[in-house]
């Protein structure tokens, strides 16, 4: 296993649109182990392969308190989402220190392949459906800050332009 580094925004390869996984084999789950340990060590909930530059379609998420129960989301597609839809706060490892709202349905259903390759339906609520949103949105190459305003977005931008050069010193 091992760390991987994570894209920060507004690194461009963070707007490439993933591609569905065509086998989980030993590849794709060495990147699943990997995603697991780096999404732990960074202290996030979710983290999709666009986000450690790898661009095929998966996702890893634990939202549980434990951090003991990793969900691994292969191919996801929505199949069903909510008419109610909720204003959440969202942060992202890819954008650090930034959490602003964002609308999502309160609840979805999506068909997507586990970490061994079998197809499941997941029905979601709550904490879980917006991530699984959140996350889904990255392999379509698109960050939750888009959804801001545009100075708002600028204003991110800046600032996280500035903290990389603070970090290249
Ligand atoms: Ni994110």
């Amino acid at each position: 296993m091992a760390l991987l580094p994570i894209l920060c925004f507004p690194d461009p390869k963070l707007h490439t649109v993933a591609r569905p996984v065509i086998a989980v084999d030993a590849r794709i789950k060495s990147l699943i182990a990997d995603m697991l340990e780096t999404m732990y060590d960074a202290k996030g909930i979710g983290l999709a392969a666009t986000q450690v530059d790898a661009h095929e379609r998966l996702i890893v998420i634990d939202i549980s308190e434990e951090h003991d129960e990793p969900l691994v989301i292969i191919n996801p597609e929505v199949v069903w989402t909510s008419a109610e839809t909720h204003l959440n706060e969202e942060g992202c490892l890819s954008v650090p220190g930034v959490y602003d709202g964002v609308t999502r349905f309160d609840a979805i259903k999506i068909n997507a392949m586990d970490g061994e390759g079998k197809t499941r339906l997941i029905e979601a609520d709550g904490l879980l459906a917006v991530c699984i949103q959140h996350e889904m949105d990255h392999l379509t190459g698109k960050v939750f800050v888009e959804y801001l305003s545009p100075m708002k977005r600028d204003r991110i931008k800046k600032k996280m332009l500035k903290a990389l050069r603070e970090d290249a010193r």
